[in-house]
């Protein structure tokens, strides 16, 4: 028995990917794996991804680059943040491909590739209505495409743009940003018909076929999670990642009886709580405190008390069957009862990325 694991179903990943790709057609899927695969750790997922149908991969950073490009040496990998210059030689040489949306930055793109001494792949980022990275003037776009694609240096491989509505349910900017994007996409097909066009993520995916273009960047779905913050299973995908620990102590609460930091809980009634051993240093939010359900013996127990960084504790009621050692899932199944990420994001009014993501490095990640 381990004090706290996540349990990755890598079998879940392949099968999520091999339903975005069914969605997708003729179109590439690429798998995005970065922050560690959106907390579910970055190798297995890709690798999984790699056998449900994905053909291409991407991560945000440099770092990232570096760990997927050594171990997946042939697929295509595309870092997808800003880089600094110094991160420019880490990314190349870790063989990925760059977002370049400024004119200085492609130059710098360009000396750096003459130094390793190979051409250095490129996407040209347009920013079609995210407001983020990206060069927000289609002329500026097209004049960078070309440029690019006269450099001896650089390759042209893709034009890109990100879509900030794809998961609402209203898609007058969402349409708005395909359309302004249709236009870019078009004028660099008709010069360089090979260019891999692409804007789409996970909710676009399965929201809309015109987004679909030559490729894909799904995150979210491929871990299982559902991009519109609901229930997974509504979309035919399937959780990746269980969050689980154990009972290490059942103590007896009279009434009144406080658990945790600042006494944020006292037992109404003479009751039994189950202390289970991880906290926020594993990546369970404090905001938890008092706030959470947790499983144990398959049945939902109340978070009750302050999470501290070590522990969380649960209310077992006044007669219990719980024992030490019972298996604690915070997130997963057990039994018939099961905990969604989407569940705990709602309880913290973010999303199911961040609940995921802030699955901290204390806890390891094994598969299922
Ligand atoms: C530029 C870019 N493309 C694609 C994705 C994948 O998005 P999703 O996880 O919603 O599929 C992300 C994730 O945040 C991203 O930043």
């Amino acid at each position: 028995m381990e004090r706290a694991v996540a349990r990755i179903d890598h079998d879940a990943v392949r099968a999520n990917c091999a339903r975005l790709k069914s969605e997708l057609g003729e179109a590439e899927l690429c798998a995005v794996v970065k922050a560690d695969g959106y907390g579910h750790g970055a190798d297995g997922c890709a690798n999984a991804a790699l056998a449900g149908g994905a053909t291409r991969l991407a991560v945000a950073t440099a770092v990232e680059a570096e760990q997927i490009g050594r171990r997946f040496q042939h697929v295509p990998l595309l870092t997808m943040g800003a880089l600094t210059a110094a991160e420019v030689d880490i990314a190349i040489s870790a063989g990925s491909e760059l977002a370049v949306w400024q004119d200085d930055f492609r130059r710098l793109v360009a000396d750096r590739a003459r130094a390793h001494g190979h051409r250095a792949r490129v996407h040209v980022k347009y920013d079609s209505g995210m407001g983020r990275l990206g060069n927000r003037d289609p002329a500026e776009v097209l004049a960078l495409v070309r440029a690019c694609a006269e450099d001896p240096k650089l390759e042209l491989v893709g034009v890109w743009t990100h879509l900030a509505t794809a998961d609402e349910l209203d898609s007058t900017y969402f349409d708005e940003q395909l359309d302004r994007f249709d236009e870019v996409a078009s004028a660099v097909k008709a010069e360089h018909p090979q260019v891999v066009v692409h804007a789409a993520n996970s909710a676009a995916v399965l929201r809309d076929p015109r987004s679909h273009h030559d490729m894909a960047r799904c995150g979210v779905a491929i871990y299982g999670m559902d991009p519109f913050q609901a229930d997974p299973a509504a979309q035919d995908l399937r959780p990746a990642l269980s969050l689980r620990s154990h009972v290490a102590d059942v103590k007896r609460f009279p009434a009144g009886a406080s658990a945790g930091y600042g006494r944020k809980w006292k037992a109404p009634v003479d009751t039994w709580v189950g202390v289970i051993p991880l906290g926020y240093g594993d990546g369970v939010r404090r905001a938890l405190t008092n706030n959470a359900d947790v499983l144990v013996g398959g049945e939902r127990r109340p978070l009750v008390g302050t999470v501290s960084m070590d522990n969380i504790t649960v209310d077992l009621g006044p007669e219990t069957e719980v024992r030490r050692g019972d298996e604690a899932v915070l997130i997963g199944r057990q039994g018939d009862e099961v905990i969604l990420a989407e569940e705990i994001a709602g309880r913290l009014e973010t999303i199911n990325y961040e609940v995921t993501c802030a699955i901290s490095p204390r806890v390891p990640r094994r598969p299922a």
